[in-house]
């Protein structure tokens, strides 16, 4: 018997992207394999890695454990999205890359999204608030320093950036 297709219709980094998929096709699956967006990651599949992790609406959720069904109609946010608007890498890639929080890079996009959610609700975070905002998310490779100090360092970037912007307004 054919499986019965959904249409779902989501705004993925901005542009409004819709498929069909059957209703129990996972988030994930439905961003990597329908819409070919394929920077997010599925490691555990059962929400404990959080390599998959997304925004919805601007929340980290983790996208394997949500249907896409249920993303119907919301805004999704990926680690394609966290660049800037000309393409070059977002304040929280930059810090990732200045302070090598990468090895493999298989947990990155995952952390990235979460870390770029969080410094939204406090973007100035201690080391110890950045070590629990990253605390849901796990990587084999680094060992967690370098990212802990990319947190830090994503949130210079940010300031610096919006100081920027209000120097160059004050400018104009
Ligand atoms: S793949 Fe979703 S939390 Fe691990
Ligand atoms: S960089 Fe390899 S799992 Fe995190």
């Amino acid at each position: 018997m054919t499986e019965q297709l959904h249409q779902i219709t989501v705004t993925v980094n901005g542009v409004a992207r819709r498929a069909d998929a059957p209703a129990r096709r996972l988030l994930a699956d439905f961003l990597r394999m329908d819409l070919g967006l394929t920077g997010t990651h599925l490691g555990c599949e059962h929400g404990v890695c959080g390599a998959c992790t997304v925004l919805m609406d601007g929340v980290p959720v983790r996208a394997c454990l949500i249907f896409a069904v249920s993303a119907d109609g919301h805004a999704i946010t990926t680690v394609e999205g966290c660049c800037d608007s000309g393409g070059e890498l977002g304040p929280v890639q930059q810090a990732f890359q200045e302070c090598h929080g990468l090895q493999c890079g298989f947990c990155t996009p995952g952390f990235i999204t979460t870390i770029t959610a969080y410094l939204e609700e406090n973007p100035k975070p201690t080391e110890e608030e950045a070590r629990e905002a990253i605390g849901g998310n796990l990587c084999r490779c680094t060992g967690y320093q370098n990212i802990v100090a990319a947190v830090l360092r994503a949130a210079e970037i940010l300031r610096e950036r919006d100081a920027d912007q209000a120097g160059a307004g004050g400018a104009a």
